[in-house]
């Protein structure tokens, strides 16, 4: 935990300081803390001469210390803002930057494509990075490649898309109970917390996906929970401690554990080693399922629909293409019916792509050097791209900040090369999971929600609500924020 270490070593430094200047008669004392400050003169020099990033562009103090990191993710209001620290730095020192003194930034979407690799170039999760910290046992947080493998192939039969589409029923039987919600809002004029709703939903799904069993008496609960943990998300770094955590997350932490039970028979019964094999493992496992499978889509869902409720223009294509293609408004939408509307796809592609869900920076180390233009990053060294970076690219996606689906459809040139730099669920061996799901989620939701019911924004404020200002491993909107909130005027025929 280097970036804990740099605030004992802070702590450290204020003590020594105190105790050389009180000069105590305690020799051993005084020898401790003239030690201590050694130590520390040896760090600084270490870091700023002799570290393999030493002479990579950024700021001193980046490279320097982790303090510079946690003043703008802990520090400063309302947190988890270094990442847009770093789109300012970007802008000052260029595409490749020492971020910290053990990481390097490259803001380039062709050298995303050479980090995240699939194939038999091994990447290894840096071990210091927060990714999956509070799953230690799960796929997430598998530091060393071979052992992710492991993991990630006990697991990945059940989100192919095969998979997926094996459980349709399922799904289809949840965007029945969402509709009734919608039906039943006409009826008492009940304003919807559209954020709220789609992430129950997701829970909902990924719960009985992965249990056999939804979680819908505690849904809300959970979710609200879950989203406090994301709050504190990037504190986790600095006060491992906190590793913890707050009572009410533990507590379905152990519903967890209790459901786990159905999973763990299949995992017992599959070629995992026995260390893999056990019940807090299996545990953990379950957990980042839940984690990652409900904010992300309830959360791009929830942009999509702030966007298209915006653009009359957007609103009235989308209703055009579904209404031509499911006549009955009553009828049950398939999955493999909606992933072939060309306008419905490009406005779910384009709300991953504005959404940027992943504000955490996914760091990974190589084995063999990774050459940028100049810069030969070695071995050990820890490095990521910006997934905003990428997806906000001017250059690939003009005026990134509009919502325009139209970027995604016609036969110019450019929408070969945007598909190529749609990274919304990652790349390479450490991609999305839960890639076929989420879009299945995706398009049933749209599809059901636009087909089927009339609706305007109610009390949604960009700025406030949907706009992504923090990191939290996932981007999180103001913490004011009241989330996307609908009124549905009536059920279309
Ligand atoms: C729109 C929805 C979603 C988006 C945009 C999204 C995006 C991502 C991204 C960018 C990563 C890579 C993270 C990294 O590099 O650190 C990832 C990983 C992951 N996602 Fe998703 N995700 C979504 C939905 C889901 C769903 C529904 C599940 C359900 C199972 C899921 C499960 C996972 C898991 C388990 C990983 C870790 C994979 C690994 O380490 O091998 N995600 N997701």
């Amino acid at each position: 935990m280097a970036e804990a270490g740099d605030i004992l070593l802070l702590v450290l430094v204020a003590l020594s300081a105190a105790v050389l200047a009180v000069r105590p008669d305690n020799v051993a004392l005084k020898w401790c803390a003239f030690l201590v400050l050694l130590y520390v003169c040896g760090v600084i020099v270490y870091r700023l001469y002799f570290h393999s990033l030493s002479r990579f562009p950024g700021p001193k103090m980046a490279g320097l210390t982790y303090l510079y990191e946690f003043y703008y993710d802990v520090l400063k209001a309302p947190g988890g803002q270094y990442y847009l620290k770093l789109e300012e730095l970007h802008g000052k020192y260029g595409p490749i930057l020492r971020i910290t003194p053990d990481e390097v930034q490259v803001n380039d979407a062709d050298f995303f494509e050479k980090l995240y690799v699939t194939g038999s170039s091994k990447r290894h999760r840096w071990e210091t990075a927060g990714t999956g910290k509070t799953s230690p046992g799960s796929i997430a947080a598998a530091v060393s490649h071979d052992l992710h493998r492991i993991r990630r192939n006990s697991l990945s039969k059940f989100f192919s898309k095969a998979a997926v589409m094996r459980l349709e029923s399922r799904l289809q039987s949840k965007m029945a109970s969402l509709c009734q919600k919608l039906e039943e809002a006409v009826r008492c004029g009940e304003i919807i917390n559209i954020s709220t709703t789609f992430s129950m939903l997701t829970l909902s799904i990924i719960s009985e996906y992965s249990f056999g069993k939804s979680w819908d008496d505690q849904g809300e609960e959970f979710v609200l929970t879950m989203r406090e943990g994301f709050n504190s998300m990037h504190l986790l770094k600095y006060f491992p401690v906190m590793h913890y955590v707050p009572r009410p997350i533990l507590e379905q932490l152990l519903s967890v554990a209790r459901v786990v039970s159905k999973w763990e028979t299949v995992m017992l019964d599959s070629r995992l080693p026995e260390s893999e094999k056990e019940t807090q493992r299996i545990a953990d496992e379950a957990l980042i399922l839940v984690i990652a499978g409900t904010e992300s889509t309830s959360r791009t869902l929830s942009t999509a629909i702030y966007h298209i409720l915006t653009q009359p223009a957007i609103l009235s294509n989308l209703r055009d293409e579904l209404d031509k293609a499911i006549p009955d408004s009553n009828a049950e939408i398939p999955v493999a019916k909606a992933e072939l509307l060309p306008y419905l796809t490009a406005v779910l592609k384009e709300a991953n792509r504005i959404t940027a869900l992943l504000t955490n920076r996914s760091l990974f180390t190589a084995e063999q050097p990774l050459q940028y233009k100049e810069w030969t990053i070695q071995p050990g060294a820890a490095m990521c791209v910006n997934y905003r970076a990428v997806l906000y690219n001017e250059d690939i996606f003009p005026e990134p900040e509009r919502f325009d689906p139209s970027r995604w459809l016609g036969d110019s040139e450019e929408v070969p090369r945007r598909n190529r730099h749609f990274i919304a669920f990652g790349r390479g061996h450490r991609s999305c999971l839960g890639v076929n799901l989420a879009w299945a989620e995706l398009y049933l939701a749209a599809a059901n929600m636009f087909r089927k019911f009339d609706m305007q924004l109610h009390d949604t404020v960009y700025e406030r609500d949907v706009k992504i200002v923090r990191d939290c491993n996932v981007g999180f909107p103001s913490l004011q924020s009241k989330g996307v909130r609908i009124e549905i005027l009536n059920r279309r025929s």
